[in-house]
């Protein structure tokens, strides 16, 4: 396996692969890679012949008073675990590689302006604007995505539909820990205590998709959902919403595929879950 810290090694690489006509899986990742991220590499696996992983806490995605600093790393073991899973190579570029005062940046009306996009108004246009840049440096085929980020999910693919990216979206299922948590780099903040308080969850997106599944409307599924957050003395609950699995607007009625997404502060930690629902 290879590393590689600049994009233009990076480029070198891709360029003499593509001339080999060989097909290109790119994994995008912050790092820290639990499970999860596993799942991308092991399906990139499968899909295609070169597997890239980039390795990137990109600081464009972060505001002002969140954990850019205090994001986990430790490249050691994500590169042990990307060549255990077979990858090609690990992108694993400076801040300063990636940015030189840049002036451009790639951003998506509407579907960012919901859920996640209220609470971190920059965080969306971060991402596009990174996933952009990566899109451009490993030339992908296919690009693998986690459902556990859905809303990114959405904006990624509607962002390469918008603006004719030669890239397949493939979005993957959440992994998930035994109880039922979603796997996260950020579980490592929660204490013993706030571990046990994450489940409430996973506990309502068990009911949410119960409610759901028996034909009951927007808020007759989000309201039992509030609440068993709410009895949770660590928590606070930012949003529980449900939109429209395409647009990201929220939805009273379930007429069309939707997402039924959350976001909740444990202690300090802002944890994340979601389930799709197929009409
Ligand atoms: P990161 O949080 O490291 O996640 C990288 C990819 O792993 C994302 O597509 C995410 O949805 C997926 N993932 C994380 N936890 C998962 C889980 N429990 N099950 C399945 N997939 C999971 O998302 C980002 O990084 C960044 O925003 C990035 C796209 C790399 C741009 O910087």
């Amino acid at each position: 396996m290879k590393v590689t810290t600049t994009v233009l090694e990076t480029r070198q690489l891709v360029r003499q692969w593509k001339k080999e006509g060989k097909s290109i899986g790119l994994v995008p990742t912050m790092g820290f890679l639990h499970e999860g991220h596993a799942s991308l590499i092991a399906r990139a696996r499968k899909e295609n012949d070169i597997v890239v992983v980039s390795d990137f806490v990109n600081p464009t995605q972060f505001g002002p008073n969140e954990d850019l600093e205090a994001y986990p790393r430790d490249f050691e073991r994500d590169s042990a675990l990307c060549e255990s899973l077979g990858a090609d190579l690990i992108f694993h570029p400076e801040p300063e590689e990636m940015y030189h005062d840049p002036c451009a940046f790639v951003s998506i009306d509407t579907l960012s302006e919901t859920l996640c996009g209220k609470t971190r108004p920059i965080h969306f246009k971060g991402v596009c604007t990174v996933v952009s840049k990566l899109f451009h440096i490993a030339a992908p085929d296919r690009a693998y995505f986690g459902q556990k980020d859905a809303q990114q999910l959405a904006i990624i693919k509607k962002m390469v539909l918008d603006l004719n990216f030669d890239v397949e979206v493939v979005g993957c299922p959440i992994v998930r820990e035994e109880d039922g948590l979603a796997k996260s780099s950020r579980n490592t903040y929660l204490s013993a205590e706030e571990r046990k308080a994450a489940l409430c969850l996973s506990k309502a997106v068990k009911k949410g998709q119960e409610l759901i599944q028996a034909g009951c409307s927007a808020e007759d599924v989000l309201a039992p959902m509030r609440a068993i957050i709410e009895a949770e003395p660590l928590s606070k609950i930012d949003y529980v919403s449900m939109v429209d699995a395409l647009t990201m607007q929220p939805v009273e009625k379930v007429e069309k595929d939707v997402l039924v997404a959350m976001a909740v502060y444990i202690g300090k930690t802002r944890l994340i879950d979601n389930f799709s629902y197929e009409v």
